[in-house]
């Protein structure tokens, strides 16, 4: 039986090119129920796991309990629900921004962090993702970090960014 979340809407930012993505998603799949499990992949392709806020507002637009969403997340291993790293630098390697230089982007961190994509620094203070289109083509080479999405970035500035957002926090 359908029900209607009972949960808190999330106040998720309208700007931020991943939600317009979702909601792109959502209205394409008509809020069907059925199109949970590919609305979770575009919400994971395009933040590199999956947000709870993010979930509630899946919930939310499926009409659909928590419990369910929740526990399809739980049921399948390549759903995760956690960020890697206290800071999280999710770069976008759709074909937009890898055309962009995305990959070079990959080389400078792994370069200057020792990082690869899918992996965190020990003390779990930074690490990478990639997202296969976070919507924003229009910025590529797009880069997230932790919230914030960088446009057009370039190679040498990268790793001075990143630095930025780990010293001031
Ligand atoms: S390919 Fe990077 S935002 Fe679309």
């Amino acid at each position: 039986m359908k029900t209607s979340s009972t949960i808190a809407t999330p106040e998720l930012p309208k700007t931020d090119p991943r939600v317009k993505l979702i909601a792109a998603k959502i209205k394409k799949e008509n809020h069907k129920a059925d199109a949970l499990i590919e609305i979770l992949h575009t919400a994971q392709n395009a933040y590199g796991y999956l947000p709870v806020n993010v979930l509630k507002y899946i919930t939310k637009e499926l009409h659909l309990p928590p419990s369910r969403v929740f526990s399809t997340v739980s049921f399948y291993h390549f759903f995760s629900l956690k960020s890697k790293g206290e800071h999280t630098c999710l770069v976008c390697t759709g074909t937009a921004c890898y055309v962009k230089g995305a990959q070079l982007i990959l080389n400078e961190i792994e370069k200057q962090f020792a990082l690869k994509p899918g992996h965190v620094t020990a003390d779990n203070k930074f690490g990478v993702q990639v997202a296969r289109c976070i919507g924003a083509c229009g910025l590529a080479p797009a880069v997230v970090l932790d919230d914030e999405v960088l446009a057009k970035v370039k190679t040498e500035e990268i790793a001075d960014k990143i630095n930025a957002k780990i010293v001031t926090s």
